[in-house]
């Protein structure tokens, strides 16, 4: 018996993953994007591609992690030593995105104070961009820290790193008991107060509209299989490493269907609660709701500033539950990608978890300052597209194949995971993983690939 950490509860485990997965992603990223594939007709590649690809890609991380007990290196060295540098791969992809996703927890932080004295004025655009961001015309005139990102951005880092000190039972699993919940109930009474404002149908009416002719289109399915990778911290290092702390028996399919169906409850509890926001800002300013819709940045700190202005009563309350939510949201999944590198750096180098979280998490901090400079989302824009754009399809799609295909451990992964479980994984099983899902992300791959030699050349 090793000396691994392991969770406390089986609920503790499910509620840090659940707490990875219900991000950023969720509430900005989810609406707008089954919005622009169809609305409602969306729903179906989207149940598609969590069906033949989400959940069964997180049996197969919960289950790598569980049966070699590592990180990702780690796990991957174990399977076979010539693939360790996948792991590293995705603890990279990690290690990228952890020096951003703390800079917007950050702004949401900033932006959760700002609420109570409408501090945005009348333009929350030029506020974001001018007097907050210090944004500068160009990236060459980068430099000077922002105090007014600075500060929540220190207190972002010492709440995650001081988690991580703690360790996984009285660290991420406290934490994401706290913040899960809350995350929630604040979330809840957000919902039912939008669903309550003049134009809320009419947003709602919207987002579920079904467009049935998107159906055809292969864009709309590679949207859905993006959105479910990106959704559920697939292909991260995330999953087989929190899983890599679970105890000996525990039903890891059982896990994995719970975590994918509570990120894509509250995926679309998201979707209810922000178009319903749309509409009602749609109605006050008397146009179609096509023309509020937004995503990402855009969304969260330009559009729902001008809905919390336009707010009957109560405004500084709603505007702060809103960005409160996006803090939870935020800083459960930035625990768990910080928690990859410390996890691989640990078991690598044999150091202590102490050292592992300062110099691992430690270096990913110093580089977010980056972001809190003058120009820095210049930085934050290149460092999303790259990741998007070479990161998490391809390094899923390396993933499966060399399961799979070079190492062939489907079948011992399998009767890994049923061994242990109330649901036996069959035909579904291989069928998903050892052929549809390789053949979509390859297809998804090679559309990235086409569309970049255009959009460049
Ligand atoms: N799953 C998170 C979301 O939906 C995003 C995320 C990706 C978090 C990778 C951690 C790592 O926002
Ligand atoms: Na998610």
């Amino acid at each position: 018996m090793d000396n691994r950490p392991q969770w406390g509860t089986r609920a503790g485990f499910i509620l840090a993953a659940v707490g990875s997965a219900v991000g950023l992603g969720n509430i900005w990223r989810f609406p707008a994007v089954a919005y622009e594939n169809g609305g409602g007709a969306f729903f179906l590649p989207y149940l598609f591609a969590l069906l033949t690809a989400g959940i069964p890609l997180l049996v197969l991380e919960f289950t790598l992690g569980h049966k070699y007990r590592g990180s990702a290196p780690l796990t991957y060295a174990k399977l076979n030593k010539r693939f360790e540098w996948l792991g590293w791969w995705q603890v990279a992809i990690s290690f990228i995105i952890s020096t951003y996703y703390a800079v917007i927890i950050a702004w949401a932080m900033s932006f959760a104070g700002f609420s109570f004295s409408l501090k945005w004025g009348d333009d929350p655009g030029s506020f974001l961009f001018g007097d907050y961001l210090k944004l500068a015309e160009t990236p060459g005139d980068v430099g000077g820290i922002v105090p007014g990102v600075f500060l929540p951005l220190i207190i972002v880092w010492v709440i995650t790193l001081g988690v991580l000190f703690k360790g996984v039972k009285k660290g991420i699993e406290v934490a994401n008991k706290i913040f899960i919940p809350a995350l929630v109930i604040l979330f809840l009474v957000i919902v039912v107060r939008a669903l309550t404002l003049d134009g809320a149908a009419q947003g709602l009416e919207a987002f579920f509209k079904p467009d049935w002719s998107k159906i055809a289109d292969g864009k709309v399915w590679v949207a859905a299989y993006g959105q479910i990778f990106f959704s559920l911290s697939i292909a991260f290092a995330i999953m087989i490493t929190y899983s890599s702390y679970l105890p000996k028996k525990t039903d890891i399919t059982n896990n994995a269907f719970i975590t994918g169906f509570a990120n894509s409850g509250f995926e679309l509890l998201a979707g209810i609660g922000v178009f319903a926001a749309l509409g009602f800002m749609a109605s006050q300013a008397g146009v179609p709701v096509n023309e509020v819709v937004k995503a990402g940045v855009g969304l969260a700190f330009v559009v729902f500033p001008q809905i919390i202005n336009e707010f009957p009563a109560l405004n500084g309350m709603f505007g702060s539950l809103f960005f409160i939510c996006l803090v939870l949201a935020g800083l459960s999944s930035l625990i768990s990608i910080v928690e990859t590198f410390v996890a691989g750096v640990q078991d690598k180098f044999k150091v202590s978890r102490t050292k592992a979280v300062l110099y691992g998490g430690g270096l990913s901090a110093l580089i977010s300052i980056l972001f809190a400079t003058k120009g820095g989302l210049y930085f934050l824009d290149a460092a999303d597209y790259f990741i998007n754009q070479f990161g998490v399809a391809l390094a899923g799609l390396v993933e499966v194949v060399v399961v799979v295909w070079v190492l062939k451990e489907l079948k011992n992964l399998q009767s890994h995971a049923n061994s242990m479980s109330d649901i036996m994984l069959g035909a579904w099983f291989k069928i998903c993983l050892g052929v549809v899902t390789p053949l979509v992300l390859g297809y998804m791959m090679v559309q990235n690939i086409i569309t970049n030699i255009k959009d460049n050349y």
